[in-house]
């Protein structure tokens, strides 16, 4: 190949860049967060990995990935007898390459499962058997690379009441008599636990971050899971900010009332929607400190209580992320860099965070 004095100085440029861009002199998030003993992580979509910014700064910055997609039913179970590993195994050994721990999500979910699955009209028993088989294989599978799973995602409604759902009650995969409570939830840990004794095994909610009747109905079972020996590790809080902003006591007072029964907190897909142009342009310049100043107070809230061991975002950078989806593209720019990677005023909020918090206790 040719390489001309233009092309060269192209190479030096790039390259450069990439290496001021990783020279920050207090550290990177990562390191920061390393030295806290905070995993820092990212929801992380396989289609992007062929991206060198989205890879340089996933790697550069977070400590932990966690699929966004490629865990769920619908992606790895395309029929009812295979399996298809390839796109989460693709980002487990892309985590493991750059020394991040993996969280996977999720092994049970009202949504996103397939269609032979929803309109299969199974029996209660088939749909046991094909649970048991699917967290034995999938969590099997990962055994010793995953760490921490969420196994049930999105259980109860914002009355913190159950969700009807395949699992729980339409038909659901237990008897009648039991089909009224969380046995499905109790079940779904108790195979993950068989499948995996060493990872750590989380409920995953949203919109249940602050005290009120969907996260009374998580402590609740949370309360009962403990007291009777299910194996349940810690309490996966979304926290997809998508309205304003929270109310921080509440949730503070939430992680407390949680950790004191010995679960860990895990904040799972933080993201903190601004106003943009149909261009995703921020529309208030403002927002952005705005923005900042909240994800300050949830890794400050975070960083005071030990039980509360990582803080993830729901994507890498703005260029790519759910929260358009979600609000018919009226809110966007919900992350930590910006469209062209760059780091945002919240990037820097948590490190400030992460260098001036007190520790927990
Ligand atoms: C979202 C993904 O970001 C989208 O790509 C997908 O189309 C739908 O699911 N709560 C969860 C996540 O637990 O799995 C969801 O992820 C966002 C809400």
């Amino acid at each position: 190949m040719r390489v001309t004095g233009k092309c060269l100085l192209c190479i030096v440029l790039v390259a450069g860049f990439g290496a001021a861009q990783s020279v920050r002199p207090e550290g990177t998030l990562r390191q920061l967060a390393g030295r806290r003993g905070l995993l820092i992580g990212a929801a992380v979509n396989v289609h992007y990995l062929s991206e060198a910014a989205y890879t340089r700064t996933l790697a550069r910055e977070f400590n932990m990935a966690e699929p966004e997609d490629a865990m769920k039913w619908a992606a790895l179970r395309p029929c009812e007898n295979c399996f298809d590993f390839t796109d989460a195994d693709t980002i487990v050994n892309f985590a493991r390459l750059h020394d991040m721990k993996v969280r996977g999500h999720n092994l049970l979910w009202h949504s996103y499962n397939p269609d032979w699955l929803m309109q299969g009209h199974f029996t209660s028993k088939q749909l046991s058997h094909l649970l048991q088989d699917h967290i034995s294989h999938v969590a099997g599978h990962y055994r010793g690379k995953v760490f921490a799973w969420d196994v049930v995602n999105e259980a109860f409604d914002e009355n913190g009441k159950l969700r009807n759902s395949i699992w729980y009650n339409q038909p659901g995969i237990s008897r009648p008599l039991e089909s009224q409570n969380t046995f499905f939830i109790e079940q779904a840990f108790r195979w993950a636990h068989a499948a995996d004794p060493q990872a750590l095994l989380f409920y995953n909610d949203s919109e249940a971050e602050e005290i009120n009747p969907h996260s009374d109905a998580i402590y609740a079972m949370a309360l009962d899971f403990k007291t009777r020996g299910v194996p349940l590790d810690g309490i996966g809080m979304q926290m997809h900010f998508l309205r304003g902003a929270p109310n921080y006591d509440s949730i503070a007072k939430n992680i407390k009332r949680l950790t004191s029964l010995g679960l860990q907190i895990h904040i799972t897909e933080m993201d903190v929607a601004l106003p943009v142009d149909a261009a995703g342009r921020v529309l208030h310049v403002n927002d952005l400190q705005w923005q900042a100043n909240v994800y300050r107070h949830i890794a400050e809230i975070c960083l005071a209580n030990s039980g509360c061991t990582a803080l993830q975002t729901w994507g890498v950078a703005d260029k790519y992320s759910w929260v358009g989806w979600a609000t018919h593209h009226t809110k966007g720019a919900a992350l930590l860099f910006d469209k062209n990677y760059q780091p945002k005023p919240a990037y820097k909020a948590i490190k400030n965070a992460l260098l001036h918090t007190a520790y927990g206790h």
